[in-house]
């Protein structure tokens, strides 16, 4: 019994695939309808990235994955040429001794040396390396509790060249140069810019960002992110000192600077607070703030223009159906970190502050992190 109906779905599969190209449907042995069945093959690889790579959590690998992912594509230039970079086309995976060496994707070779090992296993013959970055990054936000379910579209071709240097904003960039790095790459616009910011893309721990070197070693934050507007919240809030070393370039004063237990203090990016502030971004910013179903809307839709970059949209596949399920929001309000409230608030949009409530807790057992691992660095830096 169970051997013959094997039979009948194995027929049922070849025929779907002999009519691949016009049939509007197939459907894949897990039953998942599909648009095209070349979806289908990333089924196993969502599950292989999320037991073997991601380990069912939205942690710090699924962080550089999204990191990744963005890397990838904004390396495109319509003012250039094609010649300047492909966007979204795998070429950090196909070109790991290039692109990972810029110094805007420092860091980036520990996510390019995490997806490498599925591109190359024979497992996914028909992925490429750009779907294979692209898809990556829909799972790992998929495991974050409240994210949406990203958009996936199939059929990127691998790269044939790398990205030339000088595309990757960073974070001591100008307002305005990021937006004409925006423009110039997909037509993207300030409030798609900030979209794509959340606590997920951020997460309040200095290492993912590489600004300051002495925390790349920093003990890290073992809490899984969730995708909430917390991070919204906190670029708001007035600065009081740096977690690591002063200063280093592309950031600013933190108002969350020390490490409490195993959480390591916030590092603030300069780009963050310029985007919070600017008379263009900051309403847009603040309404952001405790509002998660509006941010994961727009971070979708943001991500949709990003995941596609230097390609058309009528080229590739509508393989969405084959995104796993997003882990279902935690439901917690955005609040004020202990100690903190509306008068540390440095608000640049002048309609109403939303009320939140102070997380419960005193600051009184913050230990400061210094690169030595006494307690005092901040103390004996400002005297020298
Ligand atoms: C893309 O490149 C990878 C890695 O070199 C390779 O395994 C794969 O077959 C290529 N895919 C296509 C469609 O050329
Ligand atoms: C950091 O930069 C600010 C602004 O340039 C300056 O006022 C401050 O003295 C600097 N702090 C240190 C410790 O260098």
């Amino acid at each position: 019994m169970a051997f013959s109906s094997t039979l009948l779905l194995f027929a049922a599969f070849a025929i779907t695939l002999t009519n691949a190209a016009p049939s509007p449907h197939a459907v894949c042995s897990d039953g998942t309808v599909v648009s095209h069945a070349s979806c289908c093959a990333f089924i196993p690889l969502a599950q292989d990235l999320t037991e073997n790579l991601f380990e069912n959590e939205c942690g710090e690998t699924a962080h550089e994955v999204l990191r990744l992912s963005f890397h990838d594509a904004i390396a495109f230039s319509q003012s250039k040429g094609r010649s300047a970079g492909g966007g979204a086309d795998g070429s950090m995976l196909l070109f790991p001794d290039v692109e990972p060496n810029f110094a805007a994707n420092l860091g980036i070779s520990d996510s390019v040396n995490d997806l490498a090992p599925f591109l190359a296993s024979g497992k996914f013959p028909t992925i490429t390396a750009g779907d294979m970055i692209q898809f990556g990054a829909a799972v790992a936000v998929g495991l974050c509790p409240g994210a949406p379910q990203l958009e996936f579209l199939a059929g990127r071709p691998n790269a044939t060249a790398p990205a030339i240097d000088g595309l990757i904003p960073e974070p001591q960039d100008s307002v305005d140069k990021i937006l004409a790095r925006f423009q110039d790459a997909a037509n993207m616009n300030a409030e798609d810019i900030v979209s794509l910011l959340t606590s997920f893309v951020h997460p309040s721990v200095a290492r993912a960002d590489h600004v300051d070197p002495t925390l790349d070693a920093a003990p890290f934050d073992s809490t899984p992110f969730t995708f909430d507007s917390q991070f919204f919240l906190e670029v708001l809030l007035v600065g009081v000192g740096f977690p690591g070393l002063d200063n280093n370039t592309g950031e600013l004063a933190s108002p969350l600077p020390l490490t409490v237990g195993d959480n390591v203090g916030e590092l603030r990016l300069q780009s963050d607070h310029a985007f919070a502030h600017d008379p263009r971004t900051a309403c847009f910013w603040q309404e952001m703030i405790n509002q998660e179903a509006l941010m994961a809307s727009r971070f979708k839709a943001a991500m949709a223009k990003m995941a596609i970059i230097g390609h058309n949209a009528e080229d590739l596949i509508d393989c969405s159906a084959v995104v796993p399920k997003p882990v279902p929001a935690l439901k917690q309000a955005t609040t004020f970190p202990a100690t903190k409230s509306i008068r540390d608030v440095q608000q640049s949009c002048p309609l109403p502050f939303p009320s939140l409530s102070t997380a419960p807790g005193a600051l009184e057992s913050e230990i400061p992190h210094c690169p030595d691992g006494q307690t005092s660095c901040d103390v004996v830096r400002s005297g020298s």
